[in-house]
């Protein structure tokens, strides 16, 4: 039988907890999950791509039908060099829903048999977002619950070490 590959694209800047329900959820539908960092210079991220890599991998080891991978450029044209056949992307909220809806049509317009599946996170996830865990982190309120342990400690460290 033919093996579903999936692709989770995203920047990942970090990854949390509300990615890694995903990914699981993810895991158990597809025959094998890509779990792709954009690697994208003009971001200005506050992880480098290999800092991402590592956590995800360390994150993701529990699944072995998850692996971690970069790319760039257009998100289409990396999904054929895995022979993906869908994207999955989460949808925590109807905010969430007009621009994942746009990008999955346009994602359609350039490989019609490429599909995106959407996914909701757990109801408690739906408020987490990597963004305002670093806006947070950075005005010193708790992120804890809302990242990995581990991406919590890295966090912190990372803008402590920034602000001396
Ligand atoms: O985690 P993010 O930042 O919401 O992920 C966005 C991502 C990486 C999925 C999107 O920016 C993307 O696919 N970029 C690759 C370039 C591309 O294919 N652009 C056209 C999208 S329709």
């Amino acid at each position: 039988m033919k093996q579903v590959i999936a692709i989770y694209p995203g920047s990942f800047d970090p990854v949390t907890n509300g990615h890694l329900d995903l990914i699981q959820r993810g895991s158990q539908i597809f025959d094998e999950l890509v779990v792709a960092i954009l690697r994208n210079p003009e971001k200005n991220p506050l992880f480098s791509v290999p800092e991402r890599i590592e956590m995800l991998q360390s994150l993701t080891s529990p699944w072995n039908n998850v692996r971690v991978d970069t790319f760039e450029g257009l998100l289409v044209d990396y999904a054929r060099t895995v022979n993906a056949r869908a994207l999955l992307r989460g949808i925590r909220a109807i905010s969430d829903y007009e621009y994942e809806l746009q990008m999955a049509l346009m994602n359609r317009k350039l490989n019609p048999d490429l599909e995106t599946v959407f996914m909701m996170p757990h109801l408690s996830y739906s408020y987490v977002s990597s963004r305002l865990v670093k806006e947070i982190a950075q005005l010193g309120g708790s992120i804890t619950g809302l990242v990995p342990k581990v991406v919590e400690e890295r966090l912190l460290t990372k803008l402590n070490g920034k602000q001396t």
